[in-house]
């Protein structure tokens, strides 16, 4: 039995970790959107939750500190102001920086200094707001866990063996929300809390549906990469497989022995 308070639930992963959680009725998970009639409304048409009513859905924006703090006061009168997990979801996957380069994004200096700076207003700064506000119905939770979820793409022996040149952007976001991740580790380790961050694996989030043909063709190389890498490599999993696997690694892991990592749903540096 665990209170969550999971961002990002509107689709993709963070739905499928509204689904996995909520599974056991005496887990509470109040999951954070932007959009929060579409997340109502997706889940009382889904099939899934049918008989559930232990989640609750809430509107804030990682890019707005007072949206934040509002909904974490919004979550302690649900909760009593504990809350035993905050998983970090939410982010920015950038298209613009998807299949290219980050020399072939250079032809567009504007353009990427503007997905570069998204990147950092919802990767960085937006995740260092949520943990700061939620810091304190974590230290008065049980299980006192932040995840961070980030991506095998911000893993430096990872990119430089296989020469990943994709998503540079996004991945440099990452990088850097993995360092915050081990600085907030480095403080908070002392009160019992672990910070740790998880890559999900490659997902199946339905990224790529309206992606021209020419730009997917660009996917081929990371491709041969990702099969070079792991050979027997069998594409994406489900959202609700990669929950399943990211939560055995959270369960397991602990502020002493963990605090900081950067791990993969393995709960290693097996990134596939
Ligand atoms: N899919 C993969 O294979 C994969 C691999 C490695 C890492 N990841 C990581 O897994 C996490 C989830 O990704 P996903 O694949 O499920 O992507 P997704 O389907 O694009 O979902 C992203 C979620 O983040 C939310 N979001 C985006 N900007 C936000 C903001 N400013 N404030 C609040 N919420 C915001 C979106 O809300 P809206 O619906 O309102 O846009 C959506 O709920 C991300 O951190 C991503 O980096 C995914």
């Amino acid at each position: 039995m665990a209170t969550y308070v999971v961002t990002g639930v509107s689709k993709g992963i963070g739905y499928g970790a509204l689904t996995v959680l909520t599974e056991d009725p005496a887990n509470t998970v109040i999951g954070l959107v932007r959009d929060k009639a579409a997340t109502v409304n997706k889940a009382a048409a889904d099939p899934e939750f049918k008989g559930r009513s232990n989640y609750h859905i809430l509107e804030t924006d990682l890019t707005s500190y007072d949206a934040l703090k509002t909904a974490a006061a919004e979550v302690a009168k649900i909760t009593g102001g504990a809350i035993d997990y905050l998983i970090a979801n939410a982010g920015y996957v950038s298209l613009f920086d998807n299949f290219d380069g980050i020399g072939t994004l250079a032809e567009q200096p504007k353009e990427l200094q503007d997905d570069l700076q998204k990147s950092f207003d919802v990767n960085v700064v937006g995740q260092i707001h949520l943990f700061n506000i939620f810091l304190p119905l974590i230290l008065k939770g049980k299980t006192k866990k932040v995840i961070s979820v980030t991506t095998a793409f911000a893993d430096l022996d990872f990119t430089n063996a296989f020469d990943i040149e994709n998503a540079p952007l996004y991945s440099i976001s990452k990088a850097a929300m993995n360092l915050a991740v081990s600085k907030f580790s480095a403080q908070y380790k002392k009160d019992g809390v672990l910070f740790l961050s998880v890559c999900p694996g490659s997902v199946d989030v339905d990224r790529y549906k309206n992606t021209p043909p020419e730009q997917l063709q660009k996917l081929g190389g990371l491709m041969s990469k990702l099969m070079q890498y792991k050979p027997d490599f069998s594409g994406p999993v489900t959202p609700q497989d990669s929950v399943r696997d990211m939560k055995a690694v959270w369960e397991k892991a602990t502020a002493e022995k963990d605090g900081g990592a950067f791990l993969s749903q393995y709960g290693n540096k097996q990134w596939l």
